[in-house]
């Protein structure tokens, strides 16, 4: 079967047989074969790009799947079937997932399996607001470190510091999630080292995130 990085398969790993799967922004496809591969179920997957539904195509052909849906189109535009539940978008920028998931075809998912390539604080805060709470959070180091959360339709109430760091990861603080904001700490520190004292409201602003990061890990 095929083989999947870390991050793809930890996004895997978070589908279950109920999932009626739609993969935003699929790309080579090759979570959605492996999906559609271990349930044995009909999976789709999009995206915007010619380019990308392309090399789906040669990748279905050479996994020799049946089963995957393919379509070329802009985020939940293209869902037509009432059945879809679950969405996947993985390794694309808060703002893009936020307008993905802007559209009223999203009423009609339960799940949301995202991995955002920055911003979690906003990315977090703003699809609770959509009506989701946080099931569940996993953060891994593939080379780089990635952050896939799970949210589901209803509601929980957050502080600041749950948005900023993630309600289950800074629960667990596992290796992993300590080892992410040491790293981030460092980098926060030789920034904040190299701006020029005149910029009193830019230090000022990570000097905040430096403390808040420091209070988290201590
Ligand atoms: C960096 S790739 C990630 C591919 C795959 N999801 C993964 O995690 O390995 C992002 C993909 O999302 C697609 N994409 C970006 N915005 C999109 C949108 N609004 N609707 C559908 N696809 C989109 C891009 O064309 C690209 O193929």
């Amino acid at each position: 079967m095929i083989k999947l990085s870390l991050r793809l398969q930890t996004i895997a790993d978070l589908v279950s047989k109920e999932d009626n799967v739609i993969d935003v922004g699929c790309d080579h496809a090759l979570l959605s074969i492996y999906i559609t591969n271990k349930y044995q179920k009909k999976v789709y997957a999009s995206d915007l790009r010619e380019g990308a539904i392309k090399q789906a195509e040669k990748n279905i052909k050479k996994y020799n799947i049946e089963g995957i849906v393919l379509k070329q189109g802009n985020g939940l535009e293209i869902v037509s079937n009432k059945k879809i539940n679950t969405v996947i978008i993985a390794g694309m920028g808060c703002q893009t997932i936020i307008n993905i998931l802007n559209n009223p075809k999203r009423k009609q998912l339960s799940k949301l399996l995202i991995q955002s390539n920055n911003d979690y604080y906003s990315l977090r805060k703003k699809i609770c607001h959509l009506g989701y709470y946080i099931y569940e959070e996993k953060i891994i180091k593939d080379g780089h470190y990635y952050l896939i959360i799970d949210f589901r339709k209803g509601k929980k109430k957050y502080n600041y510091q749950d948005y900023y760091f993630g309600p289950i990861l800074r629960k667990n603080k596992s290796r992993t999630y300590i080892n992410y904001y040491k790293y981030l700490l460092n980098q926060k520190i030789s920034i904040k080292h190299n701006i020029p004292n005149k910029y009193f409201l830019k230090r000022y602003k990570l000097s905040k995130e430096i403390n808040r990061i420091k209070k988290e890990i201590n």
